[in-house]
Parts: C-alpha cells; sequence; structure tokens
C-alpha cells in the first residue's frame, strides 16, 4: 500500500499551474454521454476519480479515451442504461450518471454512489426533483430503477430545501432534454454549476441563471458534441496556498480561477499571509507564524467558505498564532481528519459541528492514516510545517482529488516522496 513520506520544515517556492477542476470534469464527462457524438475535454486532471468516471462511460458503451490531459469521448454507441453497483461505489459523482442517462436514454438502473465517507450522503433530493420531472423511481435492495413511461421528461419548477450541487446538476442534465421548460430555485451557485452549463450550451443546450440561484433550462434542445476546456480546480489551488501558508514560502499559482477562489482567499489573508491576484495568477507569500483568524470560519454554499477547504486551512491554522473556530455547516462528519492533526499534535476540540483549534507553537512528525480526499490533503499541509517526517498511509484517497501531489509539492521545493 503507498504511502507519501514528508519532512517538515522547508519553506515552499516557485510556480505551479492549477490542475482541471475535478468537480466539473465528472459532471461534464457524464453529461457527455448526452450528446450522441464527439466531446474533446481539455485540462482534464489525470485522477483516479475520472478514470473511475471513463469506466461508467465506457461500460454503457461510450468510448472514452485519454491523451495527456485531455479526453475524448465518443458518446454515438451507447447500449446500455444499468450501471454495475461497483461502478457506482466508486464515487459519490456516480450519481450524476443518472441525470445523464435519463435525458439520453429516458431509463437508468443505478445505486447509492460510493464517494468519501462525510456523514450520512443521502439523494432524497434528486429523487423528488426527478420524480417530479416525471420520472418513475423504484428501488430494490439498494438498486435504484429510473424509467419515464412517456419516453422523455418533462420540464418542472423545482425548489431545492438546500442548494445541493449533485441535484442541481441531476436536474439540468435531465431537463436539458426534457419537454418544456425547467425552473429551478434555490439552485446551487458553485463555479463547477457553471461550468457544466457552458459545456451543456457548447452542445447546444439552452440554459440561463446558472451561478444565481435560480436556473432556467430550455428543453428539447438537439445535443451535439463539442471541444471544452475545463475551469481550474480553486480547491486544489487553496491546498496549495494553504501548503505554503503552513510551511512559509513564496509561490505562483497559474490558470487559476481566481474570482471562484475569493470566498478561500478572503479568509486565508486573515491569517497574515501576503495575497496578491492577478488575471489567473494568485502570488502569496508566508512569512512569520499564521494569526488565528478573528472571526468564525463558517462553511457555507458558494459563494461563501468553500467546504471543501475546511480541513487544509485547518490544519494551517493548528500551528497558528491564537485560537480560530470552524464552524462545519454544510456536512455531518467533516472532521475525521481532526484526530490524525492532534496525533501530530494539534490542539482541537470538535464540540458538534464546531471545531476549535488553539494554534501550538509547532506540530510534529507523526505516522498518520488518510480519512478521506480533503483530510489527507490536510494531513500533507501539516506534515509540510510540522518538525521531522510524517508518513501518510491510503493515499489512495488523496489520489481521487490531486493529480501527483508530491510531484507538486517537490516541484516546490517540499520534501515529501511516495513510498
Ligand atoms: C459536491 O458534493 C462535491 N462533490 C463535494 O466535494 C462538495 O463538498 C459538495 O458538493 C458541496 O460543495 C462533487 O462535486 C463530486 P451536495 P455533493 O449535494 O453534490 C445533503 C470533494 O471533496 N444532501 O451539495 O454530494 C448532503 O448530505 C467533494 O471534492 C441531502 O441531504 O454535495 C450534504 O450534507 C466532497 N440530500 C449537503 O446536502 C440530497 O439529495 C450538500 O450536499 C443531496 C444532498
Amino acid at each position: 500500500m503507498q504511502k507519501l513520506v514528508v519532512t517538515g520544515g522547508k519553506p515552499l517556492r516557485g510556480e505551479l499551474s492549477v490542475q482541471g477542476s475535478k468537480n466539473s470534469a465528472l459532471p461534464i464527462m457524464a453529461a457527455s454521454l448526452m450528446c450522441g457524438g464527439e466531446c474533446r475535454l481539455h485540462r482534464c486532471p489525470k485522477l483516479t476519480d475520472i478514470y473511475a468516471a471513463s469506466r461508467i462511460l465506457n461500460c454503457v458503451g461510450c468510448r472514452c479515451t485519454f491523451s495527456g490531459n485531455s479526453a475524448a469521448v465518443d458518446s454515438r454507441s451507447i447500449d446500455r442504461t444499468e450501471i454495475p453497483e461497483e461502478l457506482m461505489r466508486e464515487m459519490r459523482s456516480s450519481i450524476i450518471f443518472m441525470g445523464a442517462m435519463l435525458g439520453t436514454a429516458g431509463e437508468c438502473t443505478v445505486s447509492v454512489p460510493g464517494g468519501c465517507e462525510l456523514g450520512p450522503r443521502p439523494i432524497d433530493m434528486h429523487l423528488a426533483a426527478l420524480k417530479r420531472m416525471g420520472v418513475d423511481i423504484s428501488e430494490l435492495s439498494g438498486r435504484i430503477v429510473c424509467r419515464i413511461p412517456s419516453g422523455r421528461a418533462h420540464g418542472a419548477k423545482i425548489s431545492l430545501a438546500f442548494p445541493s450541487v449533485g441535484a442541481t446538476e441531476n436536474i439540468i442534465l435531465c431537463a436539458v432534454t426534457a419537454d418544456g421548460e425547467t425552473v429551478i430555485n434555490n439552485a446551487a451557485r458553485e463555479p463547477e454549476i457553471c461550468d457544466l452549463c457552458g459545456f451543456l450550451r457548447a452542445c447546444g443546450a439552452r440554459i440561463t441563471g446558472d451561478g444565481e440561484s435560480r436556473i432556467v433550462v430550455k428543453g428539447k434542445a438537439k445535443l451535439h458534441g463539442c471541444e471544452y476546456t475545463i475551469m481550474p480546480d480553486r480547491i486544489a489551488a487553496a491546498t496549495y496556498l494553504s501548503m505554503t501558508a503552513a510551511a512559509g514560502g513564496e509561490i505562483i499559482l497559474t490558470n487559476a480561477c481566481v474570482p471562484e477562489t475569493e470566498p478561500f482567499l478572503s479568509v486565508l489573508e486573515q491569517t497574515g499571509c501576503s495575497i496578491y491576484t492577478g488575471e489567473n495568477k494568485i502570488y502569496l507569500h508566508s512569512g512569520v507564524r499564521l494569526r488565528a483568524v478573528r472571526e468564525r470560519i463558517r462553511t457555507m454554499p458558494h459563494p461563501g467558505f468553500p467546504t471543501d477547504a475546511q480541513a487544509v486551512l485547518m490544519a494551517a491554522l493548528a500551528a497558528a498564532d491564537g485560537t480560530s473556530i470552524f464552524e462545519e455547516n454544510i456536512f455531518d462528519c467533516r472532521y475525521r481528519h481532526t484526530d490524525a492533526l492532534i496525533k501530530m499534535g494539534a490542539d482541537i476540540q470538535v464540540l458538534g459541528k464546531v471545531a476549535i483549534v488553539k494554534g501550538v507553537r509547532r506540530l510534529h512528525g507523526a505516522n498518520v492514516e488518510a480519512t478521506d480526499l480533503r483530510g489527507g490533503a490536510a494531513m500533507a499541509v501539516a506534515a509540510l510545517a510540522a518538525e521531522g517526517t510524517t508518513q501518510i498511509t491510503k493515499i489512495s484517497h488523496i489520489d481521487r482529488g490531486y493529480e501527483k501531489i508530491e510531484e507538486a509539492v517537490s516541484a516546490l521545493g517540499g520534501d515529501i516522496r511516495r513510498a
């Protein structure tokens, strides 16, 4: 089983091009099966979740191939609408294939998706919305059988109880070819939704309002293949910035998406780091010890502070001067990384959705186990600042979302290797 071996204490310096967004590439890959042609996707990150999505595409009859950071998906010969359970379980994003399948074949059989253990991850909002669009859904021993009696979904007015990213994506995919107009109220506003809609518009879909809380999809679009470049990964950017903030040094991130990363940057700069942004560049300098963030760090739907950056920022603040308080409002169980940080010397108290992080003088190396994707990345952040050497096991979690993390960090001067 592979592990990362990290020796802390070296500042990070240099330039790093931000990888393509995992949480944009995955729904776009699902959407590509609707086009009935060939899609070429650029800046596609090399991640295990991306390869899992390609296995699903190939399993239903598409041809998905990769060349460097480009993917080609040919969806002219879909011959299956059932996705095997073992493929569904590989990641959360597999559930987005439901909307894509319904939007193109009018039926699908899937199962409850896998993904990071962040607490219960129900899909009730997905299913309720699709039912309102005319989809008959029955659940049979873990399998979810969907079919549209008329063969084509119809438009609907849907108000989401919570701006769920996945539910918004599934509704959009089913609505693009539905009969009539669909309005989504309280839609997720994440940048990855806008990127998915940008891709769908390039394929001929008629969608407006993405990025706001009310999205309108005009149905019955005739879709075709396209060429599209996936947006940069704002959470990967937040991760490398947190590493530099914690370890010290100065880096420039290129090919970054600055406005989309602002909700994170506006908190990070309160730690005392110097941050300058250009058109698609983010410069960070971290000198002496970080300061604790005075106001409570509340994770919220975009444009609030992103839940996916909670763990990595917490790792950076574990050795800050003062006490920072986090409030995790998106997932029920997203503090699983705190045990590892405490093992490295952090002083963190978790009280329900609140985590109180009292800055210690310095963390020390330890042997830790990645608990989930962003929790594992947080351990790498902590290890780069800690005194001594840390071994991180179960790094398959990290490989789901970070392209060759050890190469990226080594290129910045970090002492890290995969063993
Ligand atoms: C997406 O997950 C992202 N994953 C997550 O990133 C991200 O943390 C999350 O959005 C929030 O921004 C991908 O895009 C692949 P949600 P998703 O539906 O769609 C509850 C990462 O680290 N909920 O917005 O699953 C749910 O339990 C990953 O890259 C329901 O109750 O998130 C959660 O508490 C982790 N019923 C909250 O809503 C539903 O039907 C937000 O979930 C759907 C969701």
